[in-house]
C-alpha cells in the first residue's frame, strides 16, 4: 500500500489530511490561507515538526501565487516596503501557531532571508514574490530526501553497533519508537520512523515496538496506521509498558524524532520520551534521535532554554475515536474520562531528554556521537 500523506500541495490547491479524525476517517482538509494554516497547526489538524514547517511555506506560497494573478494588484505588491510589512506580518503570525518544534521558525527565517535578500539588491516586489513561492515550495520538497539520507545513517550506524558488540540479530532488530514521526508529520517517510522503514525495507527489522503515546495518542492512532499501511511487523504498548518491554523481551535500540535539538544534544520530543530514555540507560539499549538540521537550534545552549508548550488541560480528560463496538458508522467522538470540573491537570506536550541519555544524534549529513566518557553533551558541528 501506498504510504499515508500529510500534505497534498498543487498549483493552486492546498490541501491536509485532518490528523484529528486519524484512523478511522480519511478527511482532506483545504487551506485556503495563511490562517486556515495558523489554525490547522494550532488545533492539531496537522502535527510533527517537519510537517508544521512544510505547511505554513506551503501557505505563503499559495497565498503569494494568488496575490500575483490578482486584480486589482494587491497593495502589498506596489513596493519593496510594502511587501516587506506584509510578509513580515504573515511570518511572524504563522511562528506564533505552536512554540516548541524549531523548525516552523527555520522556514520562516528562511523565507525573511529571502525577502531581504531580495530588498537588498533591489529586485522588483513581483520578482522577490517569485523567489519566495520558490523557497516556500523548496521547503516541503527537501523534507522528503533528506529523511530517506538520516534513515539510512541512522539505521547502518545501528547495524554496525549491533555487530561491533557482538550481539546476535540473525532474527531481525527491535526498535521502540515513541509519537509519530512518519510520513504524517512530515513530507514524506519520516525521521525516527523512516530509520523504522530502511530497516524493515532492508530486511533487518524483527518488530517495530511503539507507545500509545498520550494524552493525543499520536502512537496508537497514527503510528499505528502507518506501521500496518507499510506491512512492518509491529507491536503497541502502553506508555506505562516500556520498563516491562525492555525487562522481558530483547530490544536494539530506541529511536526517536525530535522537536528541538539544543546546542549541546538536550532534545526536546514528545512528552514520554525522556521516562523511555531513562529507562533505556538503566538497561543499556542505545538511544538514537533522528532529525533534520532545521531541528538543531544552536542558539540556544541547553535544554532548560526550550520552550515547551503546555496544551489545553481538558486535551488530558479526553480520548477521541469511534464508537465500540464499531456501529459501522464511523461516527468521531469525544470520551470523557476524569470526573467533570476536575482541577489540577499538568499537561506539557514535550519533554526533555538531556545528551547524557541519549547515544547518537542523526541528521541527513550523518551521525554524531558522545566521545567515550564525555558527560557535558555532544559536538553537532560536523551534522548541521
Ligand atoms: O505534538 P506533536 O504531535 O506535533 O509532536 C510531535 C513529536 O513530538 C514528534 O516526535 C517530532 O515532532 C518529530 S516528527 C518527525
Amino acid at each position: 500500500m501506498a504510504p499515508l500523506i500529510s500534505i497534498k500541495s498543487s498549483e493552486d490547491k492546498l490541501e491536509i489530511v485532518n490528523q484529528l479524525l486519524l484512523p478511522h476517517t480519511t478527511e482532506f482538509i483545504q487551506i485556503n490561507s495563511v490562517e486556515d494554516a495558523h489554525d490547522a497547526i494550532k488545533t492539531m489538524k496537522i502535527r510533527g515538526a517537519p510537517a508544521i514547517a512544510s505547511l505554513p511555506a506551503l501557505s505563503v506560497s499559495q497565498h503569494l501565487t494568488r496575490g500575483l494573478k490578482s486584480s486589482p494588484v494587491p497593495d502589498y505588491l506596489l513596493s519593496r516596503d510594502a511587501l516587506k510589512t506584509h510578509i513580515d506580518g504573515i511570518l511572524a503570525f504563522l511562528y506564533t501557531s505552536r512554540p516548541t518544534a524549531v523548525n516552523l521558525g527555520a522556514a520562516t527565517r528562511r523565507l525573511t532571508k529571502t525577502l531581504n535578500d531580495g530588498i537588498s539588491v533591489e529586485k522588483e516586489p513581483r520578482e522577490i514574490v517569485q523567489d519566495l513561492i520558490a523557497e516556500g515550495r523548496a521547503v516541503a520538497d527537501e523534507d522528503v530526501g533528506r529523511n530517506k539520507e538520516m534513515a539510512k545513517w541512522a539505521g547502518e550506524w545501528l547495524i554496525q553497533r549491533v555487530r561491533d558488540q557482538g550481539l546476535d540479530f540473525s532474527r531481525g532488530l527491535n526498535v521502540l519508537t515513541v509519537c509519530n514521526t512518519g510520513s504524517l508529520a512530515t513530507s514524506g517517510y519520516g525521521t525516527a520512523l523512516g530509520m523504522i522503514t530502511y530497516l524493515h525495507e532492508t530486511q533487518k527489522l524483527a518488530k517495530a515496538y511503539y507507545t500509545q503515546t498520550a494524552p493525543y495518542h499520536q502512537g496508537s492512532r497514527l503510528t499505528a496506521l502507518e506501521l500496518q499501511t507499510l506491512q512492518i511487523p509491529s507491536v503497541m504498548i502502553c506508555d506505562t509498558m516500556v520498563g516491562s518491554l525492555f525487562q522481558h523481551h530483547s530490544i536494539h535500540a530506541v529511536v526517536v524524532g525530535a522537536d528541538r535539538i539544543a546546542k549541546n544534544g538536550d532534545t526536546a520530543n514528545k512528552i514520554g520520551t525522556y521516562n523511555a530514555a531513562v529507562l533505556a540507560a538503566r538497561h543499556k539499549i542505545p538511544f538514537i534521535v533522528v532529525a533534520p538540521i532545521s531541528t538543531v537550534d544552536l542558539d540556544v545552549a541547553d535544554g532548560s532554554h526550550i520552550p515547551i508548550e503546555q496544551r489545553p488541560p481538558i486535551e488530558a480528560c479526553l480520548v477521541r475515536g469511534i464508537r465500540y463496538p464499531n456501529s459501522g458508522e464511523s461516527e468521531q467522538v469525544q470520551v470523557m474520562i476524569t470526573p467533570p470540573g476536575l482541577e489540577g491537570i499538568y499537561n506539557p506536550s514535550f519533554d526533555v531528554t538531556p545528551a547524557s541519555l541519549i547515544t547518537a544524534i542523526v541528521t541527513e549529513k550523518g551521525v554524531a556521537v558522545k566521545a567515550e566518557g564525555e558527560t557535558s553533551g555532544f559536538d553537532l558541528s560536523p551534522i548541521v
